[in-house]
């Protein structure tokens, strides 16, 4: 049987990860991000498709489709957790699991990013690990997948 798909999704200015904000993003690129992840991936029996964009109409679009062909979805919307009834009507949208992700912790910075559109409707939320956010939500996906 073909193994289980799970789409990794990043919004906007982490395409910038490694040189943005290093004492709060920590600097690791997304490119190692990934490449950690594909190697978990592998130890786990899943395999991993990336996106990132910097345009909200590309997250709606991706969890849309990937809410249909894959079976589960880890997002990190960035800037637009906080702004995007669009995309938290997309994550409701779909019947996969949706993890949403952040490397930092949100709760424990400005006001503004205490609220997220996504919590509301995905399964669940990990926060404030770094890069390690997104392995602890890629093996939290992968318990979750039939
Ligand atoms: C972030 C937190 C958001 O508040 C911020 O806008 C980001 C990154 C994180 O991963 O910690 O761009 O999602």
């Amino acid at each position: 049987m073909a193994q289980p798909v799970i789409a990794v999704l990043n919004g906007p200015n982490l395409n910038l990860l490694g040189t943005r904000e290093p004492e709060t993003y920590g600097v690791e690129t997304l490119k190692d991000i990934e490449v950690m992840l594909d190697g978990l991936a592998g130890e786990l029996g899943v395999v991993l498709e990336h996106r990132q964009s910097n345009q909200e109409g590309d997250l709606v679009d991706w969890v849309q489709g990937y809410g249909a062909r894959a079976q589960g979805i880890i997002i990190n919307a960035a800037a637009f957790t906080h702004t995007s009834v669009a995309i938290r009507d997309a994550v409701a949208a779909v019947s996969v699991p949706v993890i949403e992700v952040h490397l930092s912790n949100i709760f424990a910075r400005e006001d503004f990013r205490h609220h997220s559109y996504l919590s509301g409707v995905s399964a669940g939320i990990i926060s404030g690990f770094g890069a390690d956010s997104y392995g602890l939500a890629l093996r939290a996906i992968v318990s979750m997948v039939p």
